[in-house]
């Protein structure tokens, strides 16, 4: 597409954006005031028998395809299930909502969760490569797109975002967060709640967020999935709680306790993290959902001898909902008889429960309005919606002599690798109800994007993993045959995601030795990556004249990288994440602390590695664009600020090239020295900006003791006085460097 054509797109789609949540808004129902909820939940749990009361506490997998077990909807009937996951579609969950609303006792409606982590049918890409954008709007609206689709398909509440924090790319699940660091993290977690919950999800194409999976579950030791961890508190307080904290802020609904043991206190029975810092110090008033079974794991982990223990132990931890596993309501009852958990405990999980169905409007609107999903779901605006996101969330790791962006006018492109015509891959894990058959794979979007005349030649070369070559003499005869080769390689969507850790970082199969034959021809070729994590490839980061780190770009993706490849979008991501030179180097991420001994190549002992260097491949924030940038004349507004002090921070950005692009700008600080040792450094800003070809631009930064603070021995949020460095540059790597003070007075 021509980029005159893009941009009228992007306009028409921006009127159409405003134009949905103007008339959402004035769909919303008339919520009753907080006060009144609460009066009304009075009445209900004066009215609730036991069983009741438990049976909201409750939540079961039920069917996405209507045939719901006789034994589950006999269950809403009595009105003893308070909630489904994964049961979807208007006709599905109208027809159980009828059942709770019309023939239980009560009438208390029934919540459907289903996991919508990066789109319900129009997939964007996964949140990994979203964070690669950096750009908050972008992932705003693609959770606001995933929300009308998911609500029009009956399910109003998600299980999403996933805002653990991972420094370990062997841990699949790393594709599902947003990276590495808190702050970015922080940003993105506002975001999407904002973008799924909006300003009041009793609007009908709102539904409610579920941040998760609290907490640490990304440290998993080893990064093997479900895996015990063993973290500091001022560690949990710093770098795992803050994108939580930041959902919280954003108001959003609900919780999942995660699977993790932490400290010797598995997650789902944590009273530290779920009561002492969710409840008490945040102020939390929403409710938290177990991870599937966790409840019931507490036995394997070793924390409760008997089902009825574990129950315990999860409740008055402050669990409220219990996915799958039924403890609560198997035990409930002789809990509550023997004293072992109070009358109250009960009824304020209960409570919770109640809040968010009546904030959500389901007393008021229980039934979904079936007629919607054909107009709400996978429609043109969305999918014109997930193209322009994908293609923000691409990568340019290397570019040697302009390999890119590649000439309309070629004559011939081969289009090689497992990945190159792969459908079901491009929409990654947890795709939620997202069709393989719906997505645009490379081979169909380039041949799209050219014109007839220019001969596109295909050739899968090998398979994703797997010893055999014999497909390598067909894929080189092509590139020695074309003028250009894309080599479409990476992991299969199902090697990242929930249970799919590795621990190799390498590509899998034969995929590098297939780069390698193509690369034996001496034609251009461009390495297209997707995958779910940081991968090691040296061998490709060194020879190869081009690499587009493409993630898992969702349904539009082979557009959206075909619109990159031909430069009618100029790459302009960002890695959320760092990418290692080998695995021996994890755990490896840009904000650590330094040793007493800093790397020093001419001194032997100092902290480094004896076999490689030790620092990233790419580093956090890295990424190119097909023009240049520069940074120069970075200004403090003070030499010096009080601890309660906000200064600003200034940078003037040239775009000195010759087209059009963007750039993300980044600022990190440095607090020299500190009663506790604080991280090298730590992004406290960053924005997205777009520049025409020598266009020039002042970007501005605040820093206010938000940014400055940190937990000090006695974990009180504290600015000290010293001196800290700025440094502001299109990494974290690098730039122009400041510095000021902090004083006492
Ligand atoms: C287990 C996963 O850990 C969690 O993220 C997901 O939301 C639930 N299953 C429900 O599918």
């Amino acid at each position: 597409m021509k980029p005159a054509r893009l941009t009228s797109l992007l306009l028409v789609f921006a009127i159409f954006a405003s134009t949905i949540s103007v008339a959402a808004q004035s769909r919303a129902i008339n919520r009753p005031s907080q006060a009144d909820i609460e009066k009304r939940i009075d009445a209900l749990l004066a009215r609730m028998t036991l069983e009741e009361k438990l049976g909201q506490l409750q939540q079961l997998d039920g069917h996405a395809d209507g045939n719901f077990r006789p034994e589950h909807l006999d269950l809403v009937r009595k009105g003893q299930l308070g909630s489904f996951l994964n049961v979807r579609g208007a006709k599905n969950t109208n027809a159980v909502q009828r059942v709770a609303v019309e023939e239980s006792r009560l009438k208390i409606p029934v919540l459907f969760g289903f996991d919508v982590i990066h789109g319900y049918r129009t997939i964007f890409p996964i949140p990994l490569g979203e964070a690669s954008s950096w750009d908050t709007r972008a992932m705003e609206r693609s959770s606001s797109i995933a929300a009308s689709e998911s609500a029009a398909a009956g399910v109003r509440w998600t299980f999403a975002p996933m805002v653990d924090i991972a420094r370990d790319p062997r841990w699949g699940r790393i594709a599902e967060g947003a990276g590495e660091d808190p702050f970015l993290g922080s940003q993105i977690a506002r975001a999407r709640v904002r973008g799924f919950q909006g300003t009041d999800y009793s609007s009908p194409d709102k539904i409610i967020a579920c941040a998760k999976h609290w907490v640490a579950y990304g440290a998993a030791e080893a990064g093997r999935d479900y895996n015990t961890t063993d973290i500091s508190e001022v560690t949990l307080r710093e770098v795992y709680f803050p994108p939580f904290k930041a959902a919280v802020d954003a108001g959003v609904g609900t919780f999942m306790s995660a699977f993790n043991d932490l400290n010797g206190v598995p997650t789902s029975a944590n009273p530290f993290t779920l009561t002492q810092v969710l409840r008490r110090e945040w102020k939390f008033d929403g409710f938290v959902v177990s991870d599937y079974e966790s409840v019931r794991e507490l036995m394997n982990h070793g924390l409760a001898a008997t089902e009825i223990d574990a129950a315990r132990e999860g409740l008055s931890a402050g669990v409220d909902m219990e996915m799958v596993s039924r403890l609560f309501n198997k035990h409930g009852a002789q809990l509550i008889k023997e004293g072992k958990i109070s009358q109250a405990t009960l009824d304020e999980a209960v409570r919770r429960v109640l809040r968010i169905k009546f904030r959500l409007g389901l007393f008021e609107k229980p039934y979904t309005d079936e007629g919607s999903e054909r107009t709400s779901i996978f429609n043109a605006e969305s999918n014109a919606a997930a193209r322009l996101i994908a293609g923000r969330s691409m990568v340019l790791l290397k570019n040697e002599r302009e390999t890119l962006p590649l000439n309309q006018t070629l004559k011939s492109i081969a289009v090689i690798g497992p990945l190159a015509d792969s459908q079901k891959d491009m929409i990654g894990s947890w795709s939620g109800d997202g069709k393989a058959e719906d997505a645009v794979t490379v081979l169909a979007g380039i041949k799209s994007k050219v014109s007839p005349q220019t001969k596109v030649s295909y050739a899968k070369g090998c398979e994703i993993v797997g010893d055999s070559a014999d497909g390598f003499a067909e894929a080189v005869r092509l590139a020695a045959d074309a003028d250009v080769t894309l080599v479409v390689v990476g992991e299969a969507a199902e090697m990242s995601g929930e249970a799919a850790s590795r621990s190799s970082l390498d590509l899998p199969g034969r995929q590098l030795d297939l780069i390698k034959a193509i690369h034996a021809t001496g034609k251009p070729y461009v390495v297209v990556l997707m995958n779910g994590r940081p991968l090691t490839i040296n061998w490709v980061a060194e020879n190869s004249p081009a690499i587009l780190e493409t993630w898992f770009a969702g349904t539009q993706a082979g557009n959206a990288i075909a619109d990159v490849l031909f430069g009618d979008v100029n790459p302009g991501g960002k890695l959320p994440v760092t990418f290692p030179r080998n695995v021996g180097q994890i755990p490896i991420y840009y904000n650590y602390k330094s040793t007493g001994r800093p790397p020093d190549v001419n001194n032997k002992y100092t902290s480094k590695y004896l076999d490689v260097p030790v620092t990233p491949l790419y580093p956090f924030g890295f990424g190119l664009s097909y023009t240049q940038f520069q940074l120069t004349n970075l200004q403090l507004s003070a030499r010096s600020i009080r601890r309660d002090g906000r200064l600003t921070a200034s940078v003037e950005v040239a775009n000195t090239g010759k087209r059009a692009g963007d750039e993300v700008v980044q600022l990190y600080i440095r607090d020299m020295a500190a009663s506790r040792t604080r991280p090298v450094r730590e992004l406290r800003g960053f924005e997205r900006i777009t520049l025409g070809a020598g266009e020039k631009r002042r970007v501005e930064f605040t820093l206010a003791p938000e940014h400055l603070g940190f937990y000090n021995r006695e974990m009180r949020f504290v600015v000290e006085p010293g001196e800290f460095k700025v440094f502001v540059g299109n990494s974290s790597v690098g730039g122009l460097e400041a510095s000021f003070e902090v004083t006492e007075k």
